[in-house]
């Protein structure tokens, strides 16, 4: 029997520990740092997921059997090159591979190198070349990315040169992401349909999951600025086989081959954010070495076998299967957030309601939550995250809103959308 430490504390990390809880392999899980939610299956650690050497030290001293990392930065970091040094089985991504969420200007050139399908890239690494850039082109032809990370808040999409300029000084010059500003890339601004890839691969093969819609806006109408995500559902009605089978031959498996004529194998789940232009060509705006949050939420509501031998042969070198069993049906999540969020926002306040969710078909995967005192307090901006199965979209989404309001799941200050899966109902 198997123990696990999966490596965060968001409603991913619940998500994911939540699914291999399920796995008959699997005797114990801990959670660095963990949420109020997680430490319900688990045990919760008191070590953060950028505390490499306290986890890697905890990860010995417990024999941990698969260690699964949640978040992007510690993979960006190199946990997983100090874990298989010390010959501690672990999913996710080298520091190398990880580099193609990175730094946008290493992914824009890898997707070129490699024929993959994308917008025409441009990267700058002054402010002269940047407003030189600007000058040129209408803001509706671009948008601009901070090359490094940024907490999913790096793509810039103006509607002004004004707003432009004021976008590039405050990445270069004042450097409001930090050294994640020191380049920045113009991308061609694409329109369609957004949709979120995922693929785990061992480095050689891949296995497709589910495609996923996320809402990144803070506000219905995909208004206000970005957020990590909003709401969430799978799969598409657009996405047909065909369009499917295009995007695994044209984006995923090129991109792990890439990877590894690059002498930079990728193993772990590869995420690819990709717009279905008004052509109905597949083309990827990004790549992420991680699932997406809170898409992971809903694939883990989605997938109908045991992750365990999935995740352990992506760390070890060879995936157990050529595809992954999945439930017919939807899933789709709605966050529950801190009203400010993704700016500032006030915690600690207590989550009411949750003993009043019943329906089986729904879970509450806690992202900013703490217990204190046998009470549910709000610790940070994505709160929580409401997710149902059903058997299709709008069946799932109203298991969903059927648990929020003042007589159900609620806290003070909260906001959600309510309009998720808009773009398609
Ligand atoms: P990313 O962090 O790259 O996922 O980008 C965040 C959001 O910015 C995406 O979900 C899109 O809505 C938007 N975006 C990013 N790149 C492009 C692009 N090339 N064209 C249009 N919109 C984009
Ligand atoms: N939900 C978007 C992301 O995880 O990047």
């Amino acid at each position: 029997m198997a123990s696990v430490l999966i490596v965060g504390g968001e409603g991913r990390a619940h998500a994911l520990g939540w699914k291999l809880a399920q796995s008959p392999k699997v005797s114990q899980i801990y959670f660095a740092p963990g949420n109020g939610g997680t430490s319900t299956i688990g045990q919760n650690i008191d070590i953060g997921v950028d505390d490499l050497a306290s986890l890697i030290k905890f990860a010995k001293k417990n024999k941990i059997d698969l260690t699964v990392v949640s978040p992007e930065p510690p993979l960006v970091a190199g946990i997983v090159d100090l874990f298989k040094t010390a010959g501690l089985p672990i999913f996710g991504p080298s520091a190398k591979a990880a580099m193609i969420e990175g730094s946008k200007v290493f992914s824009a050139d890898f997707m070129l190198r490699h024929n993959i399908p994308h917008p025409a890239s441009t990267p700058v690494s002054t402010l002269a070349e940047a407003n030189a850039y600007i000058k040129k082109r209408s803001p509706k032809d671009y948008v601009i990315k901070a090359d490094g990370l940024a907490a999913g808040k790096g793509v810039i999409v103006p509607k002004t040169p004004a707003e432009a300029e004021d976008a590039v000084i405050n990445i270069m010059k004042k450097q409001i992401f930090g050294v994640a500003g020191r380049q920045v890339v113009f991308q061609e601004r694409l329109s369609g349909q957004e949709v979120s890839a995922f693929a785990l691969s061992d480095g050689r093969k891949i296995i497709m999951l589910p495609f996923v819609q996320d809402h990144k806006q803070v506000f219905d109408g995909d208004k206000g600025p970005n957020t990590g995500g909003m709401g969430a559902y799978g799969q598409p009605p657009f996405m047909t086989n065909q369009l499917a089978e295009r995007i695994k031959i044209e984006i995923m498996q090129p991109a792990i081959d890439g990877m590894r004529a690059d002498a930079t194998p990728y193993r772990g789940l590869l995420y690819g954010g990709l717009f279905i232009t008004d052509d109905g060509d597949p083309k990827a705006i990004e790549f992420n070495c991680r699932f997406g949050d809170p898409e992971c939420q809903v694939l883990m509501m989605l997938i109908d076998e045991d992750l365990y031998p999935f995740l352990y042969g992506c760390a070890t070198g060879e995936l157990p299967k050529d595809s992954i069993k999945t439930k017919p049906g939807a899933s789709a999540i709605v966050c529950l957030a801190s009203k400010g969020y993704p700016g500032r926002y006030e915690t600690g306040y207590e989550v009411e309601g949750l003993e009043k969710v019943k329906d089986p078909d729904v879970m509450i995967f806690h992202a900013g939550t703490k217990v204190e005192g046998g009470r549910v307090i709000t610790s940070g901006g994505r709160v929580l995250g409401i997710t149902a199965y059903g058997s299709d979209l709008k069946n799932a989404l109203s298991k969903v809103y059927a648990q929020i309001g003042s007589d159900k799941v609620h806290f003070k200050d909260m906001h959600h959308r309510t309009d998720i899966g808009f773009r398609v109902l």
